[in-house]
C-alpha cells in the first residue's frame, strides 16, 4: 500500500481541487480522503505531497518509440524511462517503426516489451495501411484484437481521400479513433520548416499553413460522411482550428491536440540547427496565439508530446538532410506551466485537463482520482526551480531544441499502478 499524503488533488473529471488523501492499494486507488484522515499503519509506504499537487497519470496520445528497429535512436526501455520523468503514466506509440507496426505481431511484440522493461504503460496504434504505404487497408481488427488504441498513418497522412473514408468506415465500426498526421504532400514536397520570411531569410524550403489545413478540411469532410472518430495529431496552424472548431459546432467527431513546441516557439525562432525542425514545423506568431487560444476555450482536446528521437549521427547534419522530430517528455509538462499557467492564460484545471481527461475522451476512456481507478498518478510542482538538461535524459537521444531552458515548475514523481516509477526531488 501506498499512502499520498496532504498533496493538492487537482482532478479534472470530478471537477475537484482540495488538500486530499490517496490511498494506493495493489495496482489501484483504494480511498480518496481529507488530509489527514487515513492514518498510515506502520510500514506503510507514506509520500508526503505536501506543496505539490496531484493530478490523474498523464496521457501522451503522440509519441515514437522507434522500437522495433531502430534501437539507436530510442527502445520502449529507455523512451518510457523519459516518459515516466516527464510525468507521463501512459503512453500512446505511433507505428512508424521497422516493421511498421501494422498487423497483430508487431503490436503483440510491443506490448511484450513494454510489459517485461517498460516504466509506463505503452498503447499501441496501429498502422492505418499495410506498411503506412497507402495503398492497402492494414488488418486493424487483428490489431484491435491484439490491443491497438487508434489508428495512424502518422509521420504522413493516410495518402488518398479514398482510402482515408475505407479507413475511417472501418474505424467507425470498430469505434477506434483515426489519428490523422494532417499534410498535403504536394504543398509540403521538400520543405523543411514553415514558409515565411524567416525560411527565405534563412534560405530553407518552406511550407505553407494550407499544406496541413487542406487536408484536415479534407479528413473534416470524410467524418461527417462516415461518422468516425477523427483525431488531428500536432495541430499547428490557425486555419485547421478554425476547420475542427466548425467540426465540433457541427456535433461531429472530431478533436485534436497540440504540442508544447507549437505553443512555445514560432518560425521565427528556427535556426539554421537541426533541433528545430520537426513535422509539421513550427508556426507563425498569429498560428501560436489561435493555438493559446484554443487550448483556453476547449477547441483543444489534449496536449502531445510528438515525442520524436533520432540519434545524434542522424540528426547532427546539416538542415535540410536531418529527419524531422525532437523529444518531447521531460519538457511538456514544464513548457505547459510556463507558456499557459504562469502567463496566466489557462487555469491549473484546465492544463491538467489537457494531460488527462483531455487524452481519456480522445480515447474513450475515463480517468480520476477515485476508489476503484487505476493506480496512476503524476505528482508536480507548481513553482520549483530547476533546469532542463538534455544530457540527463535517460533518451537515447539528445534532440530537443529546450536544452539548458531554466524552468519553474515541472514533474516530481510518476506513479503507475500504485508503484513510483519516477521520483525527482
Ligand atoms: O517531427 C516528426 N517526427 N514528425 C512526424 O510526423 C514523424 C516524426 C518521427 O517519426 O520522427
Ligand atoms: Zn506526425
Amino acid at each position: 500500500m501506498l499512502l499520498i499524503k496532504n498533496g493538492r488533488v487537482i482532478d479534472p473529471a470530478s471537477k475537484t481541487d482540495a488538500n486530499l488523501d490517496v490511498l494506493l492499494d495493489g495496482e489501484k486507488i483504494k480511498e480518496v480522503a481529507p488530509a489527514g484522515k487515513i492514518a498510515a499503519p506502520h510500514g506503510m509506504e507514506v509520500f508526503d505531497a505536501s506543496g505539490l499537487i496531484v493530478a490523474p497519470g498523464f496521457i501522451d496520445l503522440h509519441v515514437h518509440l522507434r522500437e522495433p528497429g531502430q534501437e539507436s535512436s530510442e527502445t520502449i526501455e529507455t523512451g518510457t524511462r523519459a516518459a515516466a520523468r516527464g510525468g507521463f503514466t501512459a503512453v500512446c506509440c505511433m507505428p512508424n517503426t521497422k516493421p511498421v507496426n501494422d498487423n497483430a505481431s508487431v503490436t503483440r511484440f510491443i506490448l511484450d516489451r513494454a510489459k517485461a522493461g517498460g516504466s509506463v504503460r505503452v498503447w499501441p496504434i496501429g498502422a492505418a495501411s499495410v506498411g503506412s504505404k497507402g495503398e492497402a487497408i492494414a488488418e486493424i481488427a487483428a490489431m484491435k484484437e491484439a490491443g491497438i488504441v487508434a489508428v495512424s498513418d502518422d509521420g504522413k497522412p493516410i495518402a488518398t481521400a479514398k482510402l482515408a473514408r475505407q479507413v475511417m468506415d472501418y474505424c467507425r465500426s470498430l469505434d477506434l479513433p483515426v489519428i490523422e498526421h494532417s499534410e498535403d504532400v504536394s504543398l509540403a514536397a521538400g520543405a523543411v520548416m514553415r514558409e515565411g520570411v524567416t525560411s527565405t531569410r534563412l534560405g530553407l524550403r518552406g511550407m505553407p499553413a494550407a499544406a496541413e489545413s487542406v487536408c484536415v478540411a479534407r479528413d473534416v469532410q470524410l467524418a461527417e460522411l462516415t461518422g468516425a472518430r477523427l483525431h488531428v495529431a500536432h495541430l499547428s496552424a490557425k486555419a485547421s482550428l478554425e476547420q475542427v472548431r466548425w467540426a465540433k459546432s457541427r456535433g461531429l467527431r472530431v478533436c485534436c491536440e497540440v504540442t508544447p513546441h507549437h505553443f512555445t516557439l514560432i518560425d521565427e525562432d528556427v535556426q539554421y540547427d537541426s533541433k528545430f525542425k520537426m513535422n509539421p514545423p513550427l508556426a507563425a506568431r498569429e498560428d501560436r496565439e489561435a493555438l493559446l487560444a484554443g487550448l483556453a476555450d476547449g477547441t483543444v482536446d489534449a496536449i502531445a508530446t510528438d515525442h520524436a528521437p533520432h540519434e545524434p549521427a542522424l540528426k547532427d547534419v546539416e538542415f535540410d538532410r536531418a529527419p524531422f522530430g525532437i523529444l518531447g517528455f521531460e519538457t511538456a509538462l514544464a513548457l505547459a506551466l510556463e507558456q499557459l499557467v504562469q502567463s496566466g492564460r489557462l487555469s491549473l484545471m484546465r492544463m491538467v485537463e489537457l494531460f488527462t481527461a483531455g487524452p481519456a475522451r480522445v480515447l474513450g476512456i475515463e480517468r480520476k482520482i477515485a476508489a476503484g481507478q487505476p493506480g496512476d498518478l503524476t505528482i508536480f510542482s507548481a513553482n520549483h526551480s530547476w533546469t532542463y538538461h538534455v544530457k540527463e535524459s535517460p533518451s537515447k537521444s539528445r534532440n530537443s531544441p529546450f536544452d539548458g531552458r531554466a524552468f519553474k515548475g515541472g514533474p516530481t514523481a510518476t506513479v503507475v499502478a500504485g508503484r513510483v516509477v519516477h521520483r525527482s526531488h
